[in-house]
């Protein structure tokens, strides 16, 4: 297995007596005080095995205090009183227990640029905070990777093996038409540790700023019951983007200072009742990558509502008729998958939480949208023109400065009540 000798950086933290591993290819982005020591490792990459020696791959180790006084989340599975906090992280620790993190270059079905990683450079807790950073891919695997490389993701352990390939997720390789996904960065989503039905859910969050990124915190039906998406449901409790000059054809900003909650619910992608149950909103001074906010939803068996720092925002009752009248999905021709269930549905069963940052792909950076700085670089969902454009949007993600934590986003905290 062991065929070339590579450079690696080790950075070792001072830390106290016991050591967690994390890694971290620039020591001056490894989030703990650390010691710098350069050696070498022998090794061959995961990638193409014939061509390990062009990609030298960076491996640096960030060893980090192993916060002993770090509180995993707490969980409580009966509740004896109402309001009854069934689940509370404070990102004291990565608890991989209850998040998990998605492996795959898919795109999540909008070709977007990133893939996703299980790595702490891209995913980390410092003193209390979870961030989910995006980086370069050629920053670890050069550049001509993206055009000739071949990314693999199959893995093999738990945590540690590919978690979607629809849309080629698992293995791609590059060319020049079709470059490997540009952006490294993290998705982790609760369902091995945390489903739920019904109740109030509270993130506080400060959203990253820099031009074509998409964060968001949403959530998912646990068993698809009611069928493919959409139709067992999506709840997006903040969808938004990072760049700082972004508006629509009507001149309404779309972007840092703006961010959107949404339903997904229909009997196919192309019926897809989403616009009526969709609010986005414009901040009035500053973004909202300036501060933390608590994005909420609360749910029950009536409605799903939205809020905002406590505030309620969008509310959507469906109304008797279920959320298949309210989407007028009557006229489609399709059988009501949710007929014989109650008028909440496809929203009576367990979600689970993501938390993930994307760049952009297709769909949500609309063509009409107006980034005044330079146009939208990309068409379609073309990597390769994005790529190209670096220069004008990576700046824009202050890579050299705060460890180049403007781009990412920050969660202090996600809460989950039982009300009932
Ligand atoms: C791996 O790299 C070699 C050498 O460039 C190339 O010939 C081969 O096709 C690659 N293999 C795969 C599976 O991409
Ligand atoms: C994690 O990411 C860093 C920076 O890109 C890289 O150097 C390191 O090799 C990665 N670790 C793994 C296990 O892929
Ligand atoms: C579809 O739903 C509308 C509104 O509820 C109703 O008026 C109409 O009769 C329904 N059509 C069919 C074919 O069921
Ligand atoms: C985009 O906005 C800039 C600055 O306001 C303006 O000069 C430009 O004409 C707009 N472009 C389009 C296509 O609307």
């Amino acid at each position: 297995m062991v065929g070339f000798v590579r450079t690696a950086i080790v950075v070792i933290c001072v830390a106290s007596s016991v050591l967690a591993q994390s890694d971290d290819t620039n020591p001056n982005n490894c989030p703990y005080a650390c010691q710098i020591s350069e050696r070498y490792t022998e090794g061959c990459g995961w990638l193409n095995w014939s061509r390990c020696s062009k990609y030298r791959m960076k491996t640096s180790i960030c060893y980090k205090p192993c916060a002993t006084t770090a509180t995993p989340p707490t969980t409580t599975s009966e509740c004896t009183e109402y309001p009854c906090l069934m689940f509370h992280d404070n990102f004291d620790t990565l608890d991989f227990k209850v998040w998990e993190h998605e492996l795959t270059a898919g795109g999540g079905g909008n070709w977007e640029f990133q893939f996703y990683t299980n790595n702490r450079t891209n995913s980390y807790v410092r003193d209390g905070v979870l961030y989910i950073k995006p980086t370069l891919t050629a920053d670890q695997f050069g550049e001509a990777f993206l055009t000739s490389g071949k990314l693999e993701l199959w893995g093999g352990g738990p945590h540690d093996t590919c978690t979607g390939n629809a849309f080629y997720g698992c293995e791609r390789t590059g060319s020049n038409a079709n470059i490997i996904n540009p952006i490294q960065s993290a998705r982790l989503r609760s369902s091995r540790g945390l489903n739920f039905k019904y109740g109030k859910v509270e993130i506080s969050a400060q959203l990253p700023m820099g031009d074509w990124l998409w964060p968001a915190i949403w959530m998912l039906p646990t068993y698809t019951e009611c069928g493919r998406w959409p139709a067992s449901g999506e709840i997006d409790i903040m969808e938004s983007r990072g760049n700082r000059h972004y508006y629509d054809a009507n001149g309404r900003s779309v972007g840092v200072d703006a961010y959107g909650s949404t339903l997904h619910f229909g009997p196919d992608y192309f019926n897809n009742g989403w616009s009526r149950a969709h609010q986005s909103w414009v901040k009035e001074t500053g973004t909202y990558g300036d501060e933390f906010h608590t994005y909420g939803v609360e749910w029950d068996e009536d409605a799903i509502t939205f809020s905002f720092d406590g505030r309620q925002t969008l509310r959507v009752t469906p109304g008797e008729t279920g959320f298949w009248g309210f989407g007028e999905f009557n006229k489609t021709g399709y059988e009501n998958p949710w007929k014989d269930a109650p008028k909440i549905a496809p929203f009576d069963k367990e979600f689970y939480i993501i938390l993930n940052v994307a760049v952009g792909g297709f769909n949500y950076f609309d063509d009409s949208y107006n980034n005044t700085a330079y146009p939208k670089p990309w068409t379609d969902a073309t990597a390769s023109q994005f790529w190209a454009a670096k220069d004008q949007w990576y700046p824009t993600w202050n890579p050299d400065v705060r460890g180049g934590e403007d781009a990412a986003l920050k969660i202090d905290s996600v809460k989950v009540w039982k009300l009932k």
